[in-house]
């Protein structure tokens, strides 16, 4: 029926997200690994942050890494079947590292309540990003540019999160998140 059809979006489709997703795959893997350091892995992110953050690159509330340019062409159904399918994905591997770096990561992200929006393990949820597993380079820019405010975020939780932590607390949480799975 043409009536339900304009106004109801189809529900998110792994399969073509996929296709959707080819010319991502250059930076952000295929496995949703990024190639490099600066590079977010996708793996197992939260379909509803992967959606939210493309839609403020392409508004260009957020900027980074051409991303803007990237998610320009992107409409709201290919943004949602793209984060079906990186979310649906097996979770970046956890790396080892300093243990005393990543023990001190822990304690801030338990006194500073990081888990009470990212989840217990940090694994995100809704449209909170998973840290787990995440690249600690990428982690400490982003961290860094949160606080300094050159990256805003949506509702202002997380730039309150962020304005206490020295470069060394995050250094610490980037270890931490780094080694969780
Ligand atoms: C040329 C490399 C490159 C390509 C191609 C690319 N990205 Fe990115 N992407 C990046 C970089 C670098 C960042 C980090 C930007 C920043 O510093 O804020 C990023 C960030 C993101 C983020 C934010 C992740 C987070 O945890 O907040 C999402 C989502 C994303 N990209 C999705 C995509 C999608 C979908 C495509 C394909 C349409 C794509 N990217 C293509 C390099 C790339
Ligand atoms: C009140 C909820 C809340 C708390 C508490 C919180 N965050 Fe966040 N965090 C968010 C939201 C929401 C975002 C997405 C922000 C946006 O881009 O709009 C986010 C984004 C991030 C990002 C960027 C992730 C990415 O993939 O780009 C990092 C890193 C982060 N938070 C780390 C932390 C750390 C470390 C703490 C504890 C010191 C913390 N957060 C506490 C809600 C929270």
């Amino acid at each position: 029926m043409l009536f339900s059809s304009t106004v109801f979006a189809a529900p998110p489709d792994a399969v073509a997200g996929k296709a959707k997703a080819q010319t991502c795959f250059a930076c952000h893997g295929e496995n949703g690994i990024g190639i490099f350091g600066e590079i977010p892995n996708l793996a197992a992110q939260p379909a509803l942050s992967i959606t939210y953050q493309l839609i403020q690159f392409r508004g260009q509330q957020r900027k980074g890494g051409a991303m803007e340019a990237l998610a320009a062409s992107l409409s709201d159904q290919d943004m949602r079947d793209i984060a079906a399918y990186y979310a649906a994905l097996p979770p970046p591997p956890a790396k080892s590292g300093n243990a005393n770096l990543i023990a001190k990561g822990q304690q801030i992200s338990n006194n500073q309540y990081c888990n009470s929006c990212h989840g217990a393990q940090l694994q995100g949820q809704k449209h909170i990003a998973r840290l787990a597993g995440q690249s600690s380079e990428y982690v400490v820019t982003q961290l860094k540019n949160i606080r300094s405010g050159s990256r805003i975020d949506m509702d202002g939780t997380m730039g309150s999160a962020a304005r206490n932590l020295s470069d060394e607390d995050i250094e610490a949480i980037a270890a931490y998140a780094a080694s969780l799975n």
